[in-house]
């Protein structure tokens, strides 16, 4: 892609002149965006760029391995992995409210990413992926052009007592343009095909309070959803697609016995940029395969339900 091409070298150009000989940090999530960034930066600067990926213990299912093989092993880019999903679970433990979850979970994230910051020695800049929608969002929620920081959005928002300089070689561009970048920096398709997944992640698609038991439970059945997704082509034709684990049990029968375990909901939505969504709508055949290989497989799960609302009035996400 032509666009695209001319659009990489620029920017390229555009990050040397800012970083110069400094050096830049990046909080990378797995995402896209970030992602992006990163091997952007990463082209431009090589190793003057150290990357810093917080594994909050509330991930999905193999996630976590993925961001570290695709990173250190193919790009071969300075990555510090820590694993703080015993900071961050305890942490959530006796907090039910949602805001609260994601207040705690953005706090640990500023408190463990400024720890291993330090001690990497420290670095002039501060790398986020930021992109055009985010820009306008912040303006416009803060009555100013100041703060461009992903705050609601993004685990990753830094507080601005951070001090560093911000490189943020996506603000001129969509979710889409920052896909077909990505292919241009010959980024795999699991990576910029991949669906949005919020900062606090799995944290607040378990409504009620979070223990690392029900994180492995939702991980199961949330892998079984995304599975059947991809084996029949749907992914790219959903905008996101998950699982919540209910707080709610039900009676269910199971051989000889009853059993009385936690109910699911299945989530998939279309959308063109997560403000309005609607139920993507899957033959029923396919949720009953999806719903009898969740109680089958999971333990601790025995009912699974279909969320068919639209957003408006609904959410995406359950909190
Ligand atoms: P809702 O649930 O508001 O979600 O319809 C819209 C989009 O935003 C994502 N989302 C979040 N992303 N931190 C994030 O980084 C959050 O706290 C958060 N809450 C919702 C959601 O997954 C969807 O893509």
């Amino acid at each position: 892609d032509w666009t695209m091409a001319a659009f990489r070298a620029e920017a390229i150009a555009r990050i040397r002149a800012q970083v110069g000989e400094g050096r830049v940090v990046c909080g990378l999530s797995g995402g896209v965006d970030s992602s992006v960034a990163a091997v952007l930066i990463h082209e431009a600067i090589g190793d003057q760029l150290t990357c810093i990926f917080v594994d909050h213990g509330v991930m999905r299912a193999g996630e976590a391995e993925q961001v570290i093989r695709t990173f250190r092993d193919r790009f071969n880019i300075k990555l510090v992995h820590r694993d703080a999903s015993d900071l961050f679970l305890g942490q959530l433990e006796g907090v039910t409210d949602p805001e609260k979850k994601r207040k705690t979970i953005g706090r640990l994230f500023i408190e463990v990413f400024e720890e291993e910051q330090a001690k990497i020695g420290g670095a002039e800049f501060l790398a986020q992926g930021t992109l055009y929608p985010d820009v306008i969002e912040s303006v416009s929620a803060t009555g100013g052009p100041s703060v461009t920081i992903k705050s609601h959005h993004n685990v990753g928002g830094l507080p601005e007592d951070m001090r560093m300089r911000l490189v943020e070689p996506l603000r001129d561009l969509f979710k889409d343009e920052v896909r077909a970048l990505g292919r241009e920096l010959g980024m795999p398709e699991e990576i910029v095909g991949r669906h949005p997944f919020p900062g606090p992640g799995l944290a607040i698609r378990i409504p009620g309070e979070v223990t690392r038991e029900k994180v492995q439970i939702l991980q199961k059945a949330d892998s079984i959803f995304l599975e059947e997704i991809r084996a029949a082509g749907l992914y790219d034709a959903i905008w996101q697609a998950f699982t919540v684990l209910l707080p709610v049990r039900t009676v269910g029968v199971m051989g000889d016995g009853r059993t009385y375990d936690q109910a699911c909901a299945l989530r998939a939505v279309t959308s063109t940029d997560g403000m309005t969504a609607d139920v993507y709508p899957f033959t029923m055949e396919f949720l009953t395969r999806v719903a009898g290989r969740i109680v089958n497989e999971v333990r601790g799960i025995n009912r699974v339900t279909y969320d068919i609302t639209s957003k408006p009035p609904g959410t995406i996400e359950w909190e």
